[in-house]
């Protein structure tokens, strides 16, 4: 699938603020600063979409992207950061675990795990929870550019072996990497078999 077309809808603080037509729609979640920005800019081939930064914590809003007039990005903030404060924490978790229950748009979440480090708790517990709450969900590789390709694919299925202690079948995995455009491909073709299923 080529993207022809990617722009900015809305920012939302609530689920109840975000569009109401019935466009499927693909959210991106992992930890702050794990690269979710960069990877939708990279996917729409749009570096000014989603705002990046280097300071964890910029998205704090539930921002949708309309794709092609046909789907929605989503972009969640990130999990996580130990830098705010406890009560933004929590309005945070809120926000995100509202979003991803109640939205009935919602088709797949990605969540992006930076390929250089060792299974999280931080991690493990969301994944566990969209799990137990029967949430489809792809893990997404990011940064796979800070290792060699032999050394991220390792760490990835090391990573996801850890996952069979709990669970009997494993969620589909891609490798990216937002600097050198590697996964774009994958990712966009299973969005692609989703939507045309
Ligand atoms: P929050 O919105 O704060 O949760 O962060 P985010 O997950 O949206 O991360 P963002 O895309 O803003 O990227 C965070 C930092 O990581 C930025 O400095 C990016 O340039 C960098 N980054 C993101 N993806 C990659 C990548 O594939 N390779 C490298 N080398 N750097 C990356
Ligand atoms: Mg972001």
């Amino acid at each position: 699938m080529e993207i022809k077309k990617s722009e900015f809808v809305i920012s939302a603080p609530l689920v109840s603020k975000c569009p109401t037509d019935d466009k499927p729609e693909y959210a991106f979640i992992g930890r702050s600063n794990v690269g979710k920005s960069s990877l939708i800019n990279m996917l729409c081939n749009n570096k000014k979409l989603a705002k990046t930064s280097s300071t964890p914590g910029k998205t704090l809003l539930i921002n949708h992207f309309i794709i092609n007039n046909e789907w929605y990005i989503v972009d969640l903030p990130g999990y996580g950061f130990a830098k705010h404060s406890k009560s933004i924490k929590q309005r945070l978790e809120k926000m995100i675990s509202s979003y991803i229950l109640q939205r009935e748009q919602l088709v797949n979440v990605f969540v992006l795990i930076d390929v250089r480090h060792e299974q999280q708790k931080i991690d493990r517990e969301f994944i566990d929870w969209l799990g137990e709450s029967n949430v489809p969900f792809t893990i997404v590789f990011t940064k796979s550019d800070k290792l060699g390709p032999g050394k991220a694919r390792q760490n990835a299925q090391d990573w996801m072996n850890k996952l069979k202690d709990r669970w009997e079948s494993l969620p589909p995995y891609f490798i990216t990497s937002s600097e050198k455009k590697n996964g774009r491909d994958e990712v966009l073709d299973y969005i692609d078999g989703i939507n045309k299923n």
